[in-house]
């Protein structure tokens, strides 16, 4: 059965942003923030602490970091692709991480600039200078349908990453369909790869809405015990290294999902609206979210 309460990943300020052409500004950022934080979400994903020359949106990680993090009752995990991220990380001060790897070699040197076995040793540093500070990782792999160069991934290619993320210490591994081409179809073969070799209690889904399958994606994950989604205010998103990348799939359309389940999740859809309605104003664009559209129409 569908698990009774689901936890939402919010990874807006982050994979929303991140690929937005015109900068944001930090204010901004924080703003959001505070009004998803608000809405009674227990995860944001706040910003990454990437180079600014891949990713120059989050150029302003440390600020954000400053502004947020003492705020109460919220996790704020960023993004740390190596030693350096992370130093600067816990030196703005992030309390929880994220490293982010791929079941596609090709993906990896693109959007990291080295192989997957690279970039697994690089985590390794990550994890374990991480656990001497008792900082919590979580592990990204993406890719795990399809990769916009290589087609077809392998569903042992993705469980082998998950499996050497959760050896080195992350406590949760967010599968992510970067480019969202899956559908319940491809989905589910890869997913019961993974939970032959990762407990199901520790993996989180990550889909994009590129085709349209994002939720029934995530109902066949949630059938399958998974009780982690990871989803954008807005539907904001797309990777700056992912072609073609459509938005995540956006919060307010897994919350409206879930509350007609009667599934818990402790977040206020008319306060989350707010905060997709504050940051689509922003962005002078309509919300990505089909939940969010029907609401403010009636
Ligand atoms: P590189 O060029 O190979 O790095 O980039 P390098 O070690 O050769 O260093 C080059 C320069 O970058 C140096 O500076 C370093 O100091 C600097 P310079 O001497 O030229 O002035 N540098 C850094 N600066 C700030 N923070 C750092 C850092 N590290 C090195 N942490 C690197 C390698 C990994 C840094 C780069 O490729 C990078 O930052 N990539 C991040 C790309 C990214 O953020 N992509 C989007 C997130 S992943 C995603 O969206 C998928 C996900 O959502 C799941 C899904 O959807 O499936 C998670
Ligand atoms: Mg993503």
């Amino acid at each position: 059965g569908i698990p009774n309460f689901v936890k939402i990943v919010e990874v807006g300020p982050r994979d929303g942003l991140q690929n937005e052409k015109n900068l944001v500004s930090t204010a901004v950022k924080v703003e959001l923030i505070q009004r998803l934080v608000s809405s009674g979400l227990s995860v944001v994903e706040a910003t990454s602490f990437v180079s600014p020359k891949w990713v120059p949106q989050l150029a302003d990680a440390k600020d954000v970091m400053a502004a947020v993090c003492n705020l109460d009752g919220v996790r704020l995990p960023v993004l740390t692709p190596n030693l350096k991220g992370f130093e600067a990380a816990v030196a703005a001060g992030a309390k929880e991480v994220a490293v982010f790897a791929s079941a596609s070699e090709s993906f990896s040197k693109s959007n990291i600039n080295c192989s997957i076995e690279e970039s697994l040793v690089r985590y390794r540093a990550v994890t374990r200078a991480a656990k001497e500070l008792s900082i919590p990782v979580r592990g990204y792999v993406s890719c795990v349908v399809g990769c916009p160069v290589e087609g077809a991934i392998p569903p042992s290619k993705v469980a082998y990453v998950a499996k050497e993320l959760y050896d080195m210490g992350c406590f949760e591994i967010s599968l992510g369909d970067t480019i969202g081409v899956g559908t319940p179809g491809t989905v589910v073969p890869m997913l019961e790869a993974v939970m032959a070799v990762v407990p199901v209690e520790k993996l989180a889904v990550h889909f994009h809405d590129t085709y349209g399958q994002s939720l029934p994606n995530i109902l066949i994950s949630l059938q399958m015990g998974i009780s982690t989604l990871d989803s954008s205010i807005a539907g904001l998103g797309g990777c700056p290294y992912a072609k073609g990348a459509s938005g995540n799939v956006a919060t307010e359309d897994v919350v409206y999902m879930l509350n007609g389940l009667g599934v818990k999740t402790n977040v206020d859809l008319a306060k989350l609206m707010l905060a997709g309605d504050f940051i689509s104003k922003h962005l002078s664009r309509p919300s990505g979210s089909k939940t969010a559209t029907a609401l403010n129409r009636v």
